[in-house]
């Protein structure tokens, strides 16, 4: 029977102004509403999480709280019709892990309408592996396509923030699907590992930082950009005629550098992402375009695993940037 012992997580609470997290042992009766309980494997570390567990960007409303935004595992309890006991489950977003209690927990509790079938093909660690990072990639591939993006195209796709885990992903998937794929990264130690994901050129972070003008030489067939502020200016002023920029981060500001030329003389399109609310349709479609296109080894190279006791300590390095591709969190260990 499930819940008989308590879950572990990882619990946050404010203290002295800031917030300070420990592991915990808490009972089941502290879980929040729901009609799913999972039993949770793994979840993974991204740059919100960072955020949420050092307290920052008002993320989290209400302590004690259990961040994580992702999780995957396998269903204790349901009264929901989409899922049984025993099925395996995959979430990402929804604000979960920050106004809801998330996946740094063996157990959680929500509502089913937020979760998705884990993907056939794909286990619980890969899933995690590609996360709310990968997921958002897709989502951002996917929005491409929609405005015309092929491999077709001339020209690159360039993803910024490359050597990060949206990057990571998005450069691999690109690849794999046919495209050419430019990769920009402030890390020359990466250049290698960028190159093995599939990646055909480096661009050195600074030569976007620094881009000067409303209009640069036509490069780009299409991008992916973590990082907007100044970087994402320079973006916009060298995509190609008619072509698009998905704008799914902000690891370098929250301004949108530039002007707005590129829209007015070229017919360039900036596409905006928010994975967390993703309606429920297109996360069917977005899984398993992620399960087939995205190759596994690949996926192996991006990602390391940690235990649950390592998140406040990767917390601190992802949000300097410092950590590379992706992490999984094993929970159970
Ligand atoms: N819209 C959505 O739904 C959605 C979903 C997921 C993530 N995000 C956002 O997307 C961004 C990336 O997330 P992530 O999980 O991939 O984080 P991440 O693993 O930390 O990757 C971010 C990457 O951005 C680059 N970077 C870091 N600081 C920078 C700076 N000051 N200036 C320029 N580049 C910098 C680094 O890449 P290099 O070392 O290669 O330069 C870093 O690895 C974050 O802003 C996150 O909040 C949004």
């Amino acid at each position: 029977m499930a819940g008989q012992d308590g879950f572990r997580a990882i619990v946050l609470e404010q203290s002295d102004g800031g917030v300070k997290s420990s592991v915990q042992t808490l009972d089941d009766a502290s879980l929040p509403e729901g009609d799913v309980t999972v039993a949770v494997h793994y979840s993974d570390l991204n740059y919100k999480d960072g955020m949420v567990v050092r307290g920052l960007g008002k993320l989290v409303r209400t302590y004690p709280h259990i961040p994580g935004i992702d999780f995957a595992g396998v269903v204790e309890t349901s009264n929901s019709p989409r899922f049984k006991p025993g099925e395996e489950v995959v979430l990402t977003g929804w604000r979960v892990g920050e106004v809801h209690w998330g996946g740094y927990a063996s157990r959680a509790r929500v509502k089913s309408d937020w979760l998705v079938p884990l993907p056939a093909g794909m286990t619980a660690k890969q899933a995690m592996a590609i996360g709310t990072a990968g997921f958002t990639a897709m989502l951002a591939v996917m929005a491409l396509e929609e405005h015309g993006l092929t491999p077709d195209n001339e020209g690159e796709v360039l993803v910024t923030g490359a050597a990060g885990g949206v990057g990571s992903i998005a450069v691999a998937l690109l690849a794999n699907m046919g495209y050419r794929v430019a990769a920009s990264t402030g890390r020359e130690d990466q250049h290698d590992y960028l190159r093995d994901l599939g990646a055909t050129t480096i661009i050195d972070r600074a030569e976007l930082a620094e881009a000067r003008g409303p209009l640069g030489p036509e490069r780009w067939s299409g991008a992916i950009d973590s990082v907007g502020g100044k970087a994402l200016g320079a973006v916009l002023a060298g995509l190609r005629y008619w072509s698009s920029c998905a704008s799914v981060g902000n690891a370098g500001g929250i301004e949108l550098g530039g002007t707005v030329l590129p829209f007015l003389l070229r017919g360039v399109n900036l596409l905006g992402i928010d994975s967390a609310t993703c309606p429920l349709e297109r996360r069917l479609i977005a899984w398993p375009r992620l399960a087939r296109g995205l190759p596994m080894d690949k996926l192996d190279a991006i990602a390391q695993v940690a235990p649950l006791s390592e998140v406040p300590a990767l917390a601190e390095r992802i949000l300097k940037g410092q950590v590379r591709g992706r992490t999984v969190i094993d929970v159970r260990a």
